[in-house]
């Protein structure tokens, strides 16, 4: 006799390239949550911004809505990948998902960082879990560690590099002699700047990720006017030229340091000594340290960008949170 399995309807909001791969790993993997977890999970819906543009992906044209809400009452799972120049309309419809009482996964890092106190509010307030790993550090599992880290001790200071565009501006105009210009493009045409790359070159976007890591650690969470990153276009040819002859490399670093319960947070232009850690960050890579009292420095280290890192981060999160919902 067959049984009826439980079926986990889920509503991915933004169809880019994390959200046509989360589909492929959702298809891919079905069978795999089935043995796991004795489920059915079945992409009901598919909220994008554009109901006619053109998509890589065949066949999924009747899951296609452009309306939000929708999507999200038609599912009992919200897989946001609305990603950067959207994040107002992320807030909007987490807010809606929490309000409906439907678990959400999480990818806008500059929603996370502009509305986190206020999304995580409503998350306890509603007792609905939200999952967010993917926000910073692309498929390192930085936030669901940290939130487990420091349990006997303090927290000093997390540092590292968390944007992959910047990192591989830097590299190549100084090792490949680009011009920024040249070097930008670069990163575009490997899909891992944000479609408005200022965000990326300005430091705004690991200034987000700096403000999610400082608001999941200690609670804090920094308003982003409050800080004004440094831009990678304030850097001159004197600064690659003294980079050249001085045994240190320019590296985009952000730094959340705990003093006292007082949290500062920067994103800078930092030259970092050529046999550092930070220094052996190449390319998409990303890497965060984190200082405590008792265990010192601890270092994660892993792919920060691209589709399939960040997607990955986001199936994790959704087998984190089918094993928090779903009662044996
Ligand atoms: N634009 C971001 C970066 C993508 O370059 O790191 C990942 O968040």
């Amino acid at each position: 006799m067959v049984r009826n399995m439980r079926k986990i309807k889920i509503a991915i909001l933004g169809f880019g390239t994390v959200g046509c791969q989360i589909y492929q790993y959702l298809k891919s993997e079905s069978e795999h949550i089935r043995e796991l977890f004795q489920v059915e999970i079945e992409v009901v819906k598919i909220y994008v911004r554009d109901i006619n543009k053109e998509r890589s992906i065949k066949g999924i044209e009747f899951l296609l809505t452009d309306q939000g809400y929708d999507a999200i009452d038609a599912a009992d799972l919200i897989m946001e990948c609305i990603g950067g120049n959207g994040s107002e309309l992320s807030r909007e419809l987490v807010q809606y998902a929490i309000r409906k009482e439907k678990p959400v996964i999480l990818s806008s890092k500059k929603c996370l960082a502009f509305y986190g106190r206020e999304l995580f509010g409503e998350a306890v307030g509603n007792h609905v879990p939200i999952y967010y790993d993917a926000c910073v550090g692309g498929g390192i599992p930085i936030s669901r560690n940290l939130k487990d880290m420091g349990r006997c001790e303090q927290i000093k200071k997390i540092y590292g590099i968390v944007n992959a565009t910047s990192n591989v501006i830097l590299e190549d105009m100084s090792s490949r002699n680009m011009t920024f210009q040249e070097a930008l493009l670069q990163a575009q045409k490997q899909g891992i700047a944000e479609n408005d790359p200022s965000e990326d070159v300005d430091g705004y976007d690991a200034l987000y990720k700096a403000i999610i890591l400082a608001g999941i650690t200690f609670g804090t969470w920094i308003s982003v006017p409050s800080v004004q990153p440094e831009s990678l276009r304030d850097l001159t040819e004197g600064d690659f030229a003294q980079e050249k002859t001085s045994g240190y490399v320019i590296k985009q670093v952000f730094e959340i340091n705990c003093e006292k319960e007082t949290i500062v947070c920067s994103v800078q232009n930092r030259l970092v000594d050529k046999d550092s850690l930070i220094a052996c960050v190449k390319g998409r890579n990303n890497i965060i340290i984190i200082d405590s009292t008792e265990a010192g420095e601890r270092a994660f280290y892993g792919q920060g960008a691209g589709a399939k890192p960040t997607a990955s981060a986001m199936f994790d999160d959704m087998i984190l949170c089918l094993s928090h919902i779903i009662k044996p």
